[in-house]
């Protein structure tokens, strides 16, 4: 199929939502030009999750140098801008609002139309980054989309009929997919984030050693995970009493198991009841590997799933949305405010 013609088109594009600081430079589509991320991860680790306030101040002090060097990388300068995307939500205010006054400064300053993306559409728009130098990239998706969001906030089944429309099948009830990865890590005492941390200890164990619960909520598109939180909890609470040694490595690798067959189990059956084309997977869970091997040999669609380098937070995918954003029209004005609880659908 012949690739699609773009519109030039350059995106500077800021994301700050969470615990990371990142810029990145796009054009036509997604074709990268460079990409920073500045991750906090080392100074949240100690808390075992994000401190909102210690990210708000780490993003002040590195959102300036961020953007320079990613306008750098990608050897421009302001004047080749033709937009700046920035993350608007979801996320914590006080940490979205300093990318947003990044990107606002900038606007004013290079007299630069304004864009703001939603986070979860950014997530979206990590399958369509493509490397500069790929002398042959990979085609990008094709519509009709089931889409599976998974990150550390969110767990969400859409639906997605061409660019920027979304339709919301379903999501998660409680604890988003790396929420609960995140949590069985702590029980677990593994270091954070989990979801990496779960993944190596289930490299060197038997994921039948538990076997966990499923909960397929039939008949609906919706997902639930803290019963399975629950059960890892009584299990190990139960070994510590018998004065055992956790089996971490087991009790890794069957959570693990539980999560992959839930979310694959459902995402495929979207697939087939709203006729995909193809299966797109985002979000900060899509790098899990064994989350991409069973995908990758299950499905009988074609499964697209970001670079591991894109599947967590960062700038390109922020660009990139906003590349389509800006192709549509979509303008924002030097008011936006930031957006903390804002839905893609
Ligand atoms: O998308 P993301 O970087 O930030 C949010 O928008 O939330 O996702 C972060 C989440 C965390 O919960 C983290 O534990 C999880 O993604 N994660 C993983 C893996 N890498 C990151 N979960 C499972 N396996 C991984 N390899
Ligand atoms: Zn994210």
């Amino acid at each position: 199929m012949p690739e699609t013609t773009f519109t030039p088109a350059r995106i500077l594009g800021i994301e700050s939502s969470c615990d990371e600081t990142a810029a990145a430079v796009v054009e036509n589509g997604g074709m990268l030009l460079s990409s920073v991320v500045a991750s906090q991860v080392d100074l949240h680790a100690a808390y075992g999750g994000v401190f909102p306030e210690v990210a708000s101040r780490q993003h002040i002090k590195t959102v300036y140098g961020v953007v320079d060097q990613a306008l750098h990388k990608a050897h421009i300068g302001l004047g080749d801008v033709d937009a700046i995307a920035v993350t608007r939500g979801p996320g914590l205010a006080g940490s979205l609002v300093v990318g947003l006054n990044m990107a606002k400064g900038i606007a004013v300053a290079g007299d630069i139309p304004i864009i703001g993306v939603n986070h979860l559409e950014g997530h979206v728009y990590s399958a369509w980054v493509r490397s500069a130098n790929d002398p042959h990239p990979s085609p990008h998706p094709q519509f009709p989309l089931v889409i599976l969001l998974v990150s550390g906030g969110h767990s969400e089944l859409y639906l997605m009929e061409d660019h920027l429309r979304y339709r919301r099948l379903g999501g998660t009830l409680d604890d988003a997919a790396g929420e609960a990865f995140d949590k069985v890590a702590r029980l677990l005492e593994l270091s954070y984030p989990g979801g990496p941390s779960i993944q190596k200890a289930a490299e060197q164990g038997d994921p039948k050693a538990f076997q966990f619960p499923r909960t397929r909520l039939e008949g609906s598109w919706d997902f639930s995970f803290s019963g399975l939180k629950t059960a890892v909890l009584r299990i190990v609470r139960k070994i510590e009493e018998d004065h055992q040694a956790l089996p971490v490595n087991d009790l890794a690798a069957s959570f693990q198991e539980a999560v992959v067959d839930v979310l694959l189990e459902k995402t495929l059956r979207a697939a087939e009841e709203f006729s995909a084309s193809e299966i797109l997977i985002a979000g900060g869970v899509s790098a899990n590997r064994a989350l991409r091997e069973a995908f990758q040999s299950k499905s009988p669609v074609k499964v697209n799933i970001p670079h591991i380098s894109l599947c967590t937070d960062n700038a390109a995918m922020i660009a990139t949305a906003g590349y389509y954003r800006f192709v549509h029209g979509v303008r924002d004005s030097l008011d936006m405010d930031a957006f903390p609880n804002w839905r893609l659908a």
